[in-house]
Order: C-alpha cells, then structure tokens, then sequence
C-alpha cells in the first residue's frame, strides 16, 4: 500500500502547493479589511508577530506529522499515539473540512460570478455610487439560484482538480495558479501606486498607528494567523504527508510563511493605494471587496481589465484553498477505507455541494438554522474559524509536547537538514516554549470566543480593557 502512495513531483511544486492551500480569501479578502479597521500598520506588525510565534510551531508540526507517517490526520494520529483517543483530533479535522468548503465553496462562487460581472462591463453601472453597489450585491447573494450555479461551477473545479490526483491535479495547478497570481497582483501594485494619491493608501498599510490598536484586534491578528495558514485542521498533515525524507522542512515552512505573508501585503497594498487614490473609505469592513471596489474600478483608466484580473485572481486564490480542503476528505477515504481517489472526490464533493447550497440559501429565503438566530452560513463559518480550527491547532501542540515527544518532533524536522552541527538542547526547548506558548495562547483566544457567546462579553471586557 505505502509504495503505491503519491508524491508529489518537486519541492517547489510542493512549496507552491502548500502555499496555496495558505494564500486564499483569507489574505485578499480578509486581511486587508481586518487591517483597515484596525490601526492599519499596527494592526499589520501584531500579525506579523503572531504568524512567527504561533504559526511557524504549528506548521512545522503539522508537516512533521504528515511527513512522520506518510498518512492523513486519522492515520497520522492514530499511529503516531498508539491508541486510539488521539485520532479524534483528526476526525476533527475532517470534520472541520466538510464545514468550512461548505460555505467557501458559496465564496468561491461569488468570486467567479464578480470576474465575469467585471469583464462584460457590469461595473461601469455601479460606478461611485456605494449603495447601489451594495444593493446588487446583497441581491445577487440572497437570491436562490443564481448564485448555487456559480457554486457548482465552482464545486466542479475543484473535484476535477482533485480527482487529477496529487501530482497531476493538485501540484500542476498550484504550479500555474500561484505564479499568476503573483503577476498579477504585481501588475496591480504597480497599477495602484501610480495612481495620484495612491501613496497614502501605502502609509495606511505601512506605518503604525498604535492608538488605533485594541485588546481585541491581537484577538483578531492571532485568530487570523491561524487562518491563513490553513492550520488547524491538517491540511498540512495531508501535504506533508505526500513528502520525502529529503525535504528540508524549516526551509519549506519558512517559504510558505513568507509566501502568504507577501501575498497579503501585496493584496494589501493593491486594494488601499487604489482606495485611497479613489477617496473611498478604507474601514469598511467586510464589503470591502465586493461592495466597494466594484465602484472604483470604472474610474480609474482600464477598469474593467484591473476589476477582471483583481477577481480572477480571488477566485485562483479560493480555488488552491478549497482544493487542499477537498483533499483532507478524500485522503482520509483513501487511507482509511480503501477506496478509490474518484470515488472519495466525487461522492464527498457532491455532499459538500449540496450543504453549500443551503448557506447560499440561508442568506435569502432558506435558512435552517433560523431557530438559533444565526444564518447557517455565519454558522458554519463561526463554527469553523472560532472554534473548530482553534481547537485543533491547539491539540495538535498539545499532542506533540505530551504524546508524541518534542524530541521525535526535533528528529522529523532535522530529516534532510544537510547542517550537522546543531545544538539539540537548546532546540527542543526552543521548540518547547513555542508549542506550550502558542497552545496557550491559542487557548486563551477559544476560551474569550466562549464567553462571549455564553456570557455575552469578552474575557477583554471583562477586566476591563
Ligand atoms: N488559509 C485559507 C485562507 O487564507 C483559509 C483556510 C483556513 C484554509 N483553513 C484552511 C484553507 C484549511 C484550506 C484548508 O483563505
């Protein structure tokens, strides 16, 4: 069986990969409007700060895992434990996968819709005027069918790139899909910054405002570090888990981390010098994207090609995300149960399809979860990024520091370093303090979600700050 197992073909196809997998709505979506809220650049170095501290552990644990025992999370946890309770971390895991493609499958869909909206014109009618580009919006989106076909569209991408398999789907797609989106989002900064007035959208993003910086927005920044690193759920088991021993890991994660963090500047960078050339507002939230940039694009020279090219590459972002999502699934069907790759893809996309088409629906005439007051999409997605990915992040450190042993941990990172002269000491407890520190902390960010929503105020307002 392990013999048979794929692998993927190169070590930047694989940096590629994985970086992609991290590099999603996350980065161009999510993270400049949680900056623009948020103090800007302060906001901008505490994430910095939180990626290093929290993410590089995790991720490096992640793909030692996967790497370890050449399996997906279940397998992985449960051989590297040796019984059975461990491996509930891992059917969390794929649980936390059927949950979050379920709802970024209805995102991607809207990603495709807006490139396609942009190209045939459709901007030009929404055109400095913000309200009415919010009222298209939120049509499109409550509406029942139109935005289900986009999803499908998008759903079919996705199967069809995984059933290619590891190599032939996964990596190939990474290798054409992340270099366009670097161009292009190049393109874009370039655009942005010539652009008269463009420059103070750079200060916003740049240079610290540490008053604008609040208790809750390091929640935010540590929350997001998580995120966008696709960690949590072991997607980057999965990954690793298609790796050879040659692989030089601290190299790889240090790569995928500096990846996804200058694809978010860039992202960052393109949407405010465009915003702050245009005078739009910078701080509004979450409609960013697809409420206010629609209406700024018409007026600056060439707007349906930038509003194409900035959606297109959404979209190519969503896809290299949603993708390693599918993959945790269907790999787990692979090792587990034996079945074909065809038949985990096409049967388990299918049902994520279909539970997707009910949060498209529940943000217009069909929500079953209207009894707990909440639209099953928000559900879903609260569901997942505050709880769910949390939890597993933090069990995953807990896992190595208390069963696995930093010390087999240390073992897998070193495989394939060529330096022989490290001090092993000194970096386990190195490797010690960050997991005990990142699992605390990311502890801390579940338990001040929890009593929000038991008690209705944060743990930060609690005492009082
Ligand atoms: N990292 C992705 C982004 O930035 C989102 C994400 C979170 C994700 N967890 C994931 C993607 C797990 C794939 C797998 O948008």
């Amino acid at each position: 069986m392990k013999n048979n197992r794929e692998q993927w073909g190169s070590r930047l196809g694989f940096i590629l990969a994985a970086s992609g997998s991290a590099v999603g709505l996350g980065n161009i979506w999510k993270f400049p409007h949680m900056a623009g809220q948020n103090g800007g650049a302060a906001f901008t170095i505490v994430y910095l700060i939180c990626i290093l501290i929290v993410g590089l552990p995790i991720l490096l644990g992640e793909l030692s895992i996967g790497r370890r025992t050449q399996l997906s999370p279940v397998g992985a946890f449960n051989r590297l434990s040796g019984s059975s309770n461990w491996k509930w971390v891992g059917y969390l895991g794929v649980g936390s996968a059927f949950v979050i493609l379920s709802f970024y499958g209805v995102v991607g869909g809207w990603t495709l819709k807006y490139t396609i909206f942009s190209l045939t014109g459709g901007f030009d009618s929404l055109s400095g005027s913000p309200e009415l580009s919010g009222q298209v919006f939120s049509s499109f989106i409550e509406s029942s069918f139109q935005p289900i076909i986009w999803q499908i569209v998008f759903m079919a991408f996705c199967i069809g790139i995984i059933i290619k398999g590891v190599k032939s789907g996964i990596e190939e797609g990474a290798k054409i899909m992340m270099p366009l989106i670097l161009i292009i989002l190049g393109f874009l900064v370039v655009k942005g910054l010539s652009l008269e007035g463009g420059r103070k959208g750079l200060e916003f993003l740049f240079k610290p405002k540490f008053s604008d910086l609040n208790p809750s927005s390091i929640v935010l920044a540590l929350g997001h570090a998580f995120f966008t690193l696709s960690l949590g759920m072991g997607t980057m088991i999965t990954y690793g888990s298609y790796l050879n021993k040659k692989q030089n890991l601290m190299n790889s994660a240090i790569w995928i981390i500096l990846l996804d963090t200058f694809i978010a500047m860039l992202a960052g960078t393109a949407i405010f010098t465009i915003v702050f050339a245009m005078g739009a507002d910078p701080s509004s939230g979450a409609g960013l994207i697809f409420v206010v940039l629609p209406t700024i694009f018409p007026q600056i020279g060439g707007g349906i090609i930038w509003g194409t090219l900035f959606f297109f590459i959404l979209f190519m972002a969503a896809l290299t995300s949603a993708i390693s999502i599918l993959e945790v699934i269907t790999a787990y069907f692979i090792d587990q149960k034996g079945w074909s790759r065809f038949k985990a893809t096409f049967l388990f996309g299918g049902v994520i399809t279909l539970v997707g088409i009910f949060c498209s629906l529940s943000l217009g005439n069909l929500n079953v979860t209207a009894f707990l007051n909440i639209t099953f999409f928000d559900f879903l997605d609260e569901l997942s990024s505050k709880y769910m990915l949390p939890i597993g992040g933090a069990l995953t450190a807990v896992f190595i520091i208390n069963k696995w042993s930093v010390n087999t941990f240390l073992d897998e990172i070193l495989t394939g370093v060529q330096e022989k002269h490290l001090n092993r000491g000194l970096l386990i407890n190195v490797l010690k303090v960050l997991l005990v520190v990142s699992s605390l902390i990311v502890g801390l960010i579940i338990l001040n979600e929890l009593s929000d929503l038991l008690f209705g105020s944060s743990l930060q307002k609690m005492v009082g700050l």
